[in-house]
């Protein structure tokens, strides 16, 4: 007997133009603190705390699809969660993020 799939779950972060381009901004649901980035109209949505300390990473500077955290200037490429550049040593956590109807969604 096979397991039935597993649904993700849904999640309506914001408006979509709540964030301009270039910027990021922090989002609390439920349990999770995430950073909702627009690269030019593309969204992404990561972990709002750097893997690195303290910093969050909303609050970073984004250069194209890269956030500076603004704590000690550690980066992360936010469409992957991949260390840019030190002192970051481990990936930021992803989320697939969509935007439908104006608003920007993920799944957990
Ligand atoms: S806390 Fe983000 S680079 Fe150190």
């Amino acid at each position: 007997m096979t397991s039935p799939p597993v649904s993700a779950t849904r999640i309506r972060l914001c408006r979509a133009d709540e964030i301009e381009p270039g910027c990021a901004l922090k989002l609390e649901h439920g349990d999770l603190t995430l950073a909702v980035y627009n690269v030019d109209g593309e969204f992404f949505v990561t972990d709002d705390a750097c893997t690195h300390g303290p910093g969050s990473l909303s609050e970073g500077e984004l250069y194209g699809e890269v956030i500076e955290c603004n704590f000690h200037g550690g980066q992360f490429n936010v469409r992957t969660g991949g260390v840019v550049a030190p002192p970051c040593m481990v990936p930021v956590k992803t989320y697939k993020a969509a935007v439908e109807d104006g608003a920007v969604y993920i799944e957990v």
